[in-house]
Formats: C-alpha cells, structure tokens, sequence
C-alpha cells in the first residue's frame, strides 16, 4: 500500500507541482483546494490524483475533510502545509480584513490542518509534516506586513512543534521559497515583477518543480534526520540563516 500524502492548495501552482511530485514518487495523493473547482476537476481528470475541497480557515471542515480523505485513502502520513493568499498593501492602507484574511489562511491553517493528522501520526510514530512559507516571512517586505507577519508565524511554529515530535518520529520542516512562477505571482504589476527579477542572482523566477522537489524528499525516509530545518529556495536573493 503506498502512502498517503495530503496536499492543501494541491490543484494550482506550487501545490499542483509537489501534487504531481508526490504522485510519481509513489504516494497516494489527496489536494485540497479552495473554491477553483474547473481547474481542480480539470487537475483531477488529467492526473488522476484525488480533489477535495474546503477551506483551511475553518477547523471544523478542516477536521471533517481529513477524516474523509482517511476513510477513503488510509491515514496521512505526509502533510504539506501549502495554501497560502496574498493580501497586499501598505500598513496604513491596510483594512482588518486584508490581515485577518491572509493570517487565517497562512497561519491559522498550520493548526486546522496540523491538528487533525497529529495524534495519528504520534500513535504510528511516523509522520512528515512540511510547511510552506515564503522568503519574505524571512527577510519582510514593504507592502506585506501581514503576509510576512504570518509566514515567519510558519517558521517559529515548523520549529517548535518539530521539537514537540521528534522522539516520536515525525519531523517537520519547512521550505521559504523565493519568488516562483505562478499565478500569485504573475498577478503582481509587470514593473514590480521586472525589478523583483532583477534581484535575482539566478536571473529567473523559480520554477513550481523546484519546491516539489525538496518536499518528496523531506517526506522519503532519507530525510528522517532531518526536523526543524527551514530550506531557503530563492535563486540567491536573500541568503539567511534559518
Ligand atoms: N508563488 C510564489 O512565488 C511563492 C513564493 C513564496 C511562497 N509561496 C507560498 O507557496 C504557497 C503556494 O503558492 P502559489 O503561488 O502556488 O499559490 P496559488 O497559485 O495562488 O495557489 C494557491 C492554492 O491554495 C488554495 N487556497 C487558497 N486559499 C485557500 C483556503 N482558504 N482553503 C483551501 N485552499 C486554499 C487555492 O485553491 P483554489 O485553486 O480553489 O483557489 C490554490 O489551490 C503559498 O503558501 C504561498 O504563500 C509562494
């Protein structure tokens, strides 16, 4: 039986990459989405991997969505922590909701989603746990305060609960990617891309498979040494240090 890997916010960009990534290393794959049901079902039809939808702001659906896919799939093994918005502008500008929006799906989502698989992941004393966060929760960005706010949240939270964990042989970790080509990202204004890119040691954007990569193999065995790590994936344009 092969394993079974939950991705949210698995049907589009950096999620449909590591969906697609999991699937042919092998494991059986459920991703979530939001509300995009043509290109979720599109996804679906061409990959053959399993859709769900709910939204990860809302723990109750949170919780009903895992027990579904663990009836229909068998218990999750791997979670990948991927949904994520972006609710851009100027602190002074910005409205209550554009926070709360970006905090809830960003953060809130590590304990709605988290929560549900963790006491079956200790009980089998086996598990993968991977976040995604962004460069710009490392380093902040103008125009992001709430965006970067919540996904240095993602980093303190991959490293806590990675302590939490690790003598019961789950780790966790998490990848801050640079800025990838999708959709997020190519709804930024043409100028502010060009100057974004220009930053770039590497001369480009990431590519989607980039991220998929590192996430089939946190989640092999190979990585079990590996917990608490947060992985820089950014062409060079901010170099941290965790
Ligand atoms: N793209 C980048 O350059 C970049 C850089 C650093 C970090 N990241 C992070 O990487 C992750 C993926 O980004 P992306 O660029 O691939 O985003 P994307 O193309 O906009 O796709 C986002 C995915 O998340 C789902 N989603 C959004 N809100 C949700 C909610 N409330 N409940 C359930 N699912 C929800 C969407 O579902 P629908 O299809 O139904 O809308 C979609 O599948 C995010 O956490 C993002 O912050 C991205």
């Amino acid at each position: 039986m092969s394993k079974v890997a939950l991705v949210t916010g698995g049907t589009r960009g950096i999620g449909e990459a590591i969906s697609r990534g999991l699937k042919d290393a092998g494991y059986t794959v459920a991703a979530t989405y939001a509300g995009n049901t043509e290109k979720a079902e599109a996804f679906k039809a061409e990959t053959g991997i399993h859709v769900y939808k709910w939204d990860v702001c809302d723990p109750e659906a949170c919780a009903a969505g895992v027990a579904r896919v663990e009836e229909e799939l068998g218990p999750v093994e791997v979670l990948v922590n991927n949904a994520g918005i972006t609710r851009d502008g100027m602190f002074h500008k910005m409205d209550f909701d554009q926070w709360r929006a970006v905090l809830s799906t960003n953060l809130d989502s590590m304990f709605t989603m988290t929560h549900p698989v963790i006491n079956g992941m200790r009980g089998r004393s086996a598990g993968r746990i991977i976040n995604i966060s962004s460069i710009n929760g490392q380093k902040g960005q103008m125009g992001q305060t709430n965006y970067s706010a919540a996904k240095a949240g993602v980093i303190g939270f991959t490293k806590a609960l990675a302590q939490e964990n690790a003598f019961k042989g789950i780790t966790v970790n998490c990848i801050c990617p640079g800025y990838i080509n999708t959709e997020m990202v190519a709804a930024m204004p043409e100028k502010v891309l060009e100057s974004i890119v220009a930053n770039i040691p590497v001369g480009r954007l990431g590519h989607p498979e980039e991220i998929a990569q590192t996430v089939v193999y946190l989640a092999s065995d190979s990585a079990a040494f590996m917990t608490g790590s947060v992985l820089t994936i950014n062409g060079g344009q901010y170099i941290a240090n965790g």
